[in-house]
């Protein structure tokens, strides 16, 4: 089967086509979050020369659906498809893959649900580890073995505009990024966005399946 005939995830496009207009280097070896159909894959797949590419997620039936589906890219060596909770397996599959790679992290609930009462924001984050993986996923990245990267995290609005609902939320993603020393990008596929776009994505009643839709798509690249 044609790669061509296939769902591509089109901010995942964008976002090479950004990153290759300010050259910045773009790494052959790609790790995803989160496959669902394989857009992802896809993308990855028909825009860059791919050494190797590792997706992982947790729903089986999207796995065996997958794996059928890029079946000879997998035979060919260059693609896994890992079944399993990104939160737990990321750590143990990234070291020794390469000294640069290019992450897609699009693991998350469908839907933003608040913490309890009486609940820390601690206690929230680790009862749901694997509906919310992102600061799992960041915390293995950052402590592998991996010199230069690109961190692109998709949906990023969706944590943006559910601030309390979120164990870790878009803003505590931003300093982690900054902290660690990452160059950042904001960008709504190839468009970069400021602060100011905060506001208008705030406005959003996140409690409407809509709006979330309207107002989720946002990446965040973090690159060093
Ligand atoms: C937004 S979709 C991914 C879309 C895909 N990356 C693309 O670019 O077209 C999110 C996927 O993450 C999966 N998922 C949710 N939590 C996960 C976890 N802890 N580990 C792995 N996959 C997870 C869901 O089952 C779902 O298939």
């Amino acid at each position: 089967m044609s790669l061509d005939k296939l769902s591509s995830n089109p901010r995942l496009v964008e976002v090479i086509k950004l990153l290759k207009s300010r050259d910045i280097e773009i790494p052959n070896v790609f790790v995803e979050t989160g496959t669902r159909g394989g857009g992802g894959i896809n993308a990855i797949f028909s825009t860059c020369d791919v050494d190797g590419m590792i997706s992982f997620e947790i729903n089986e039936l999207d796995v065996i659906k997958n794996r059928e589906r890029f079946s000879e890219i997998i035979e060919g060596g260059t693609l896994e498809i890992i079944h399993g909770s990104s939160a737990d397996l990321l750590s143990s599959h990234i070291n020794d893959i390469g000294k640069s790679v290019f992450f897609w992290l699009d693991a998350h609930a469908a839907k933003p649900k608040q913490w309890k009462d009486g609940y820390t924001q601690e206690e929230f984050r680790l009862e749901n580890k694997t509906d919310y993986p992102l600061q799992w996923e960041l915390d293995s990245i950052i402590n592998s073995n991996i010199e230069t990267m690109i961190v692109a995290i998709d949906d990023i609005g969706k944590f943006w505009i559910s601030k309390n609902a979120f164990p870790f939320n878009y803003d505590d993603t931003v300093s982690f990024l900054k902290d660690n020393n990452f160059n950042i990008i904001k960008c709504r596929g190839e468009y970069e966005i400021d602060e100011n776009n905060k506001k208008s994505i705030l406005s959003h009643n996140y409690l409407d399946d809509d709006a979330i839709n309207a107002g989720c798509h946002y990446v965040l690249i973090g690159h060093k």
